[in-house]
């Protein structure tokens, strides 16, 4: 896995928000799968600067977000959707037919599941995967296991994933939902490119297993070290426990 490392979290954001410009400018139906959380909002400010500046026209580009809750109505100020809607999408020029999250509020979750993973193979597949990192090594929902899926699924999440969703639920970690609808590592692993977005000295420890330590199901994002074409992209703090 290639490693950058910055001295800052804006200047990591920066560096990949100029990359996916660069990336978008070279192909500009670019089909880019993006993750929710904390992390990925300074990129997120970073791509909409770069739109209000003429720099990055998304018109043609498809976006597949990595995963969302399940329970939740559609448009919610909790899902997922809402959370990129407020973040990205309603600043730049995203068409909303090109905009895809699996849809948490259907009453057959593994129809849908199965519905999103033919939509992603339907455009393609994903050219860039931006990803974060949970801080017991998950990616989008796929949780630490004996075992992992290879396709979109619907994943039960851990309770410290639900405690580190729990913001807007007002804090209260019990109202946040128990499953997610999540690529799959196969999914994730047939992007033609993955970043693994991570900053903060509470992401080094992990950051450090899934990049240096042994490749396993219990560390999902692990997984990535197997990929030909993955980039890690941290802050210095983030960075701080790799050895190399
Ligand atoms: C969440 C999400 C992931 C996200 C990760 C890290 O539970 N399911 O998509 O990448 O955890 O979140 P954060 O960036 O807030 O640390």
């Amino acid at each position: 896995m290639q490693i950058v490392v910055h001295a800052s979290a804006t200047a990591a954001a920066e560096f990949l928000a100029d990359s996916i410009a660069g990336a978008i400018a070279k192909q500009p139906a670019l089909v880019l799968g993006l993750p929710a959380g904390r992390t990925p909002i300074g990129l997120y400010r970073a791509l909409v600067e770069r739109h209000r500046a003429k720099r990055v026209d998304f018109r043609q580009v498809t976006v597949f977000n990595v995963d969302e809750l399940m329970g939740l109505p559609l448009g919610h100020t909790a899902t997922y959707g809402a959370f990129m809607t407020r973040h990205l999408f309603q600043h730049v020029n995203l068409v909303k037919e090109r905009t895809h999250l699996p849809d948490g509020s259907r009453n057959d979750p593994d129809a849908e599941a199965r519905r999103y993973e033919s939509a992603i193979v339907a455009a393609g597949g994903l050219d860039v995967v931006v990803l974060g990192i949970g801080a017991n090594g998950h990616v989008g929902f796929n949780e630490p296991a004996a075992s992992l899926t290879a396709e979109t699924h619907v994943a039960r999440l851990h309770p410290g994933t639900r405690r580190a969703n729990a913001e807007p639920f007002r804090g209260d970690w019990r109202r946040v939902p128990r499953h997610g609808l999540t690529m799959g590592m196969g999914t994730l692993l047939r992007a033609r490119q993955v970043v693994l977005l991570a900053a903060g000295t509470g992401k080094a420890r992990i950051v450090r297993r899934a990049i240096e330590g042994p490749i396993t199901t219990r560390v999902p994002a692990s997984l990535l070290q197997l990929h030909p074409n993955a980039i890690a992209v941290l802050d210095r703090a983030a960075a701080g426990k790799l050895r190399k």
